[in-house]
């Protein structure tokens, strides 16, 4: 049976881990429950809420309607062609898993998005990325339910407008869409992407460079720096790296000679905010019960028992003295709701 609980607390579906409520949650394993769930919203006049893994999210009240949380499972193959195959994959199933399977079949396109937590659904949404390469590279098209016809729609990977952290599901599609399935083409002979960071050194300690020992190395670096939710509520990198222009930057660089960039355009570098941040004496620092993560300072961290308001208000402190000292408006990237 179907069941749409009352009165919950969201703590446990929000990787901040924010004691939030919602006045009715569904958890919805197929496209007809999604339905059932819209509808009883409909006919309640309520509000329709999304939350997938709730690792990109942050809650800033209660929430007064009906959270839905779609959880379809399967990674069917579609297509199998002499360089690719293209399978589609739920909403509902949990990204990494995902991953694992692209590896364990040796194909290619996911290996350095490996452990992003959240599921499948979210990929599109913030074309996730990691270490050079983003869902968008490998994402074909997307599923959705449009909550105002309830009608099945399709978006191909140009309609989906991605960018940086970004997509048409986080602007004009914002809120108007339940993603149900995602197609994914994954390469049978794939290009290793290794060029980010610390990656090519990190692989080398593990030996040949293969699917597993890329995954490994990632899982690797990420365990590293980044704090796990079942620990410390976070949700990933808080902000965007902002992109600046070149004479502004310039600029920067004759008063902080060792500021990293990354080249964009002819015209724009990307800053890593993290850099930012943490040259602004952020890193660590804690203000009651939230505060800055210690080893990555794109990271806010919820200790326990910190509300959405706090970690905004932290967020708000940060944003005013990156504008103070650099001259740069730090973008949000995690999604408020
Ligand atoms: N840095 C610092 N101090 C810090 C953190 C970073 O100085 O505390 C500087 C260093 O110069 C470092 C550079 O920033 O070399 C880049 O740092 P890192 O490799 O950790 O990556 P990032 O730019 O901070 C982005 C993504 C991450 C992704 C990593 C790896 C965004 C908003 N974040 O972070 O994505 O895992 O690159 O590709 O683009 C996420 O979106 O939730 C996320 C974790």
């Amino acid at each position: 049976m179907f069941v749409i609980k009352k009165d919950i607390s969201l703590k446990p579906y929000n990787t901040f881990g924010i004691d939030a409520s919602a006045s009715y949650y569904a958890k919805a394993n197929t496209v007809e429950k999604v339905l059932y769930a819209i509808n009883f919203a409909s006919y309640n006049k309520l509000p329709v809420f999304i939350i997938g893994g709730g690792s990109n999210v942050l809650l800033t009240q209660n929430l007064e309607g009906v959270v839905i949380n779609p959880v379809i499972q399967g990674i069917q193959l579609h297509q199998d062609d002499e360089n690719e195959m293209v399978f589609r994959v739920g909403a509902g199933v949990v990204w990494d898993k995902f991953v694992e399977f692209a590896v364990n079949n040796n194909l290619g396109g996911v290996e350095n998005l490996s452990h992003i937590p959240g599921l499948v659904g979210a990929a599109p949404i913030q074309n996730i990325g990691a270490y050079g390469v983003e869902a968008k590279d490998t994402i074909v098209k997307v599923e959705a339910i449009e909550l105002a016809t309830r009608k099945l729609i399709e978006l191909n990977a140009t309609e989906c407008e991605f960018g940086y952290r970004d997509s048409i599901f986080k602007r004009q599609q914002k809120g108007k869409l339940v993603i149900t399935h995602v197609w994914f083409k994954l390469f049978k002979k794939p290009k290793f992407v290794l060029e980010y960071g610390n990656l090519a050194d990190e692989l080398k300690k593990l030996g040949e460079v293969s699917l597993q020992n890329i995954r490994k190395a990632v899982i690797s670096i990420r365990t590293q720096k980044l704090p796990d939710p079942a620990v410390i509520g976070n949700a990933g990198s808080f902000f965007k790296n902002p992109e600046v222009a070149i004479s502004h930057f310039e600029t920067l660089k004759q008063r902080y000679p060792d500021i990293p960039s990354f080249p964009l355009s002819s015209e724009f570098v990307k800053i890593p905010a993290g850099w930012l941040i943490e040259k602004a004496g952020w890193k660590g620092k804690r203000i009651g019960n939230c505060g800055v993560h210690d080893k990555q300072a794109l990271v806010l961290v919820n200790y326990g028992g910190a509300t959405g308001s706090d970690i905004l208000e932290l967020a708000a402190g940060i944003q005013q003295s990156i504008k103070e000292l650099f001259g740069i408006e730090l973008e949000r990237e995690v999604n408020l709701l």
